[in-house]
């Protein structure tokens, strides 16, 4: 019996309805399988500081910090919630949980599951080549273009003051001037490289086929990025079974599009991985699709990839699939981590039952081409891992 400490934190518009369906998934893994979890459910985001001033109740970083084995997240982000700064309400949530907990690898599969309708190579279609689309994008988290907002994030989740950024001004520049520093450190791209050949590896062994780390920079033009990829070649030394490639940011989003059957772990900065995983998500059906993993060496956070859709909010009509891919993740991840075979066994469970459901052409919801709900969708899946659950634990 593993008892995990849960946090979950619903945020904003859809991210809430897309929560109550994982919600509904774990309950269904509580009910037929030895996990059991702990769940504290705290509200947060935008739409809570438009309500409250606050992004969240006072106490919540130190609760996810203390007192969780895993939090599980909606999305962040609603309308005009802005703080006085005009950063992103909920910005300490979210930013402030990647930066604060040191969530430092941001993992972001890209899996085309059969019968879901896909425009790879060019055809509408739902005929699946099981090699077409399986990759996870490794995004670094804690540095690159989003290091002072994920700082100052973190900074107002314990209470103290924003770290001014001091400017010397920019010769030749004129008038007003925003600027957001981009460093890059040997540490931060270590780590993350180190956890990208380690996925590698681990999938090599799980699939039985040969897999490739792909280091995504701008290494041509940028310093950050010449620092990363002279850390990726050191690193690729120290994994002679595993194959490394090497590619610009602008040439891989045209080589992803075009031949994504060569691509198994990609890494890259933060910024960069921001947008290429949004890009990559159409092709494994689109942001409803999209799940995600931020793992430090202390402490994990799972979420959709996709934001809180604020004009679908409260229509009950989104795609759960990303929140409940989370969860396999979230299941994966603490599995993993904790040596728990039987998490291991329960993500594998979740990650059939929604391959199964799409292959049998169950219930979708409308971005799949389906007219289901959100919560039929999430039903249906539930019903599913209830029906696969006791033929692997009997006796729970
Ligand atoms: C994501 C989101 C976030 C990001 C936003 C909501 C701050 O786009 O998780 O990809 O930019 O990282
Ligand atoms: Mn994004």
């Amino acid at each position: 019996m593993s008892e995990y400490r849960l946090t979950v934190l619903p945020g904003d518009g859809t991210g809430r309805e897309v929560i109550a369906e994982a919600r509904r998934i774990i309950e269904v893994f509580e009910e037929h399988s030895p996990l059991s979890f702990d769940i504290t459910e705290i509200p947060c985001g935008g739409q809570y500081f438009l309500e409250t001033g606050e992004e969240w109740p006072e106490g919540s970083f130190e609760h996810c910090r203390d007192n969780s084995d895993a939090i599980l997240l909606g999305a962040i982000g609603w309308p005009g919630a802005r703080l006085s700064n005009g950063d992103l309400a909920g910005g300490q949530v979210i930013l402030g949980l990647r930066s604060g907990l040191d969530l430092f690898a941001n993992i972001r599969p890209v899996k085309l599951y059969d019968g879901v309708q896909h425009k790879v190579h060019g055809v509408h279609t739902n005929v699946w080549d099981p090699d077409l689309v399986d990759m996870v994008f490794v995004r670094e988290n804690t540095e690159g273009l989003y290091h002072s907002l994920l700082r100052r994030s973190a900074q107002r989740a314990v209470g103290a003051k924003d770290d001014p950024i001091m400017i010397d001004g920019f010769p030749g520049l004129d008038g007003e001037v925003s600027w957001d520093p981009r460093p890059i450190s040997r540490a931060g791209s270590e780590r993350v490289i180190r956890f990208a050949f380690e996925i590698a590896k681990r999938r090599q062994s799980r699939m039985g086929i040969p897999q490739k780390v792909t280091c995504v920079d701008k290494s041509n033009v940028l310093r950050g990025c010449r620092l990363f990829r002279k850390v990726f070649n050191e690193v690729s030394e120290q994994y002679e079974d595993i194959e490394s490639n090497e590619a610009y940011i602008d040439a891989f989003t045209m080589w992803l599009v075009r031949d994504p059957e060569d691509l198994d772990v990609i890494v890259l900065p933060n910024m960069f991985g921001d947008i290429a995983t949004d890009l990559a998500s159409v092709l494994q059906g689109g942001m409803g699709m999209a799940a995600s993993a931020n793992i430090g060496d202390e402490h994990m956070l799972f979420e959709p990839v996709h934001g809180s859709s604020p004009k679908y909010a409260g229509l009950n009509k989104v795609n759960p699939i990303a929140a409940i891919s989370s969860v396999h993740l979230m299941f994966d991840s603490l599995g993993a981590r904790h040596g728990d075979a039987d998490a291991i066994m329960c993500a594998d469970i979740l990650e059939k039952a929604i391959a199964n459901h799409l292959a049998d052409g169950g219930a979708v919801t409308y971005d799949l081409g389906g007219t289901a709900s959100t919560s039929e969708v999430g039903q249906a899946i539930a019903e599913r891992c209830a029906v696969l659950l006791p033929e692997k634990f009997a006796s729970a």
